[in-house]
């Protein structure tokens, strides 16, 4: 199969599947992507990406704020309900976003149903070891969950930006922990944001669940990246960790000047892309000069 074929299959991904997929033990690696509305996750699915992120990347790439603080679970649930509605085979986790997890267990069990109930099959939360008792309740209450350690972009202003983590010997030991922990506690994988390659394979090596890297390097079990940043339609801002596969924004726009141009010059719309009425209503109204 070449690169550019889609595979074949189209079986919907589940949570234990996923949870099995070490490439240590002979996988794949896995595929994510965020995805937040119908066509978005059309399209992910076709091109049989294993699980698709509503993440609170929303917040940034669609709703046009500068971090991801400013979405609530109620966002988040109508973007993870359009997902939904597109039936895509890939699993759907969508994300706990800040402040939906950090009250108490039952607030974050409450916030985290209403996410499933929208159409996720499992959340994803960040944090290491101090989500502990939220993780734990979730999985308590069958909800699966995907942990997110490294750069947590919910952490923005205590991380003081959005900057690499655990560069040094005791950080990268301290996440190496979270990571055990969090898997301990029955996450079915975890995302690791930001981190040097070097961490992100001690942390592979250290849990039987699947890690999935966005800036972390290739020694990870998968791979997720931006929906926007994927395909070029965020053009802005252009992160090391990025590899663009398509220009869509130039294109979009190149697209909607033409647009413009037609319907200024009057070339748009032209008679195949215009109604008309049939012969004898046209002689009846008398409109015989009228270009049908
Ligand atoms: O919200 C998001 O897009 C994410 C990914 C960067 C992992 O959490």
């Amino acid at each position: 199969m070449s690169s550019t074929q889609t595979p074949a299959s189209t079986a919907p991904i589940t949570v234990p599947a996923v949870a099995s997929r070490k490439v240590r033990d002979g996988s794949d690696p896995l595929v994510m992507v965020t995805a937040y509305d119908a066509p978005g996750a059309r399209m992910a699915s076709e091109a049989g990406v294993d699980l698709i992120l509503v993440g609170d990347s929303l917040a940034m790439v669609v709703l046009g704020y500068r971090d991801t603080l400013q979405v609530t679970v109620d966002d988040m649930a109508h973007h993870t309900a359009a997902v939904a509605r597109a039936e895509p085979a890939s699993l759907i986790v969508a994300d706990l976003p800040w402040m939906s997890y950090h009250l108490s267990t039952e607030d974050t069990v409450r916030n985290a149903a209403k996410l499933i109930r929208a159409g996720a099959e499992a959340v994803k939360l960040e944090g290491g070891r101090k989500r502990l008792p939220m993780t734990e309740s979730l999985i308590d209450a069958e909800i699966p969950v995907m942990g997110h350690i490294g750069l947590t972009p919910q952490s923005v202003h205590a991380m003081g930006g959005f900057r690499v983590q655990a560069k040094t010997s005791d950080a990268a030991r301290a996440l190496v922990d979270d990571a055990k922990a969090l898997a301990h506690a029955g996450c079915f994988s975890i995302v690791l944001e930001g981190v040097p390659t070097e961490v992100a394979a001690m942390v592979t090596d250290a849990v039987q669940v699947p890690t999935i890297g966005i800036g972390a390097g290739p020694d990870v079990d998968g791979q997720v990246l931006v929906y926007h940043d994927v395909l070029g339609i965020e053009d802005r801002m252009a992160p090391k960790f990025v590899r663009r596969y398509a220009d869509v924004k130039a294109r979009s726009v190149e697209a909607l000047a033409a647009y413009a141009a037609d319907v200024r010059s009057k070339a748009f719309p032209g008679p195949a892309e215009s109604y008309h009425l049939a012969a004898d209503v046209v002689e009846t109204l008398g409109l015989y000069g009228s270009d049908t």
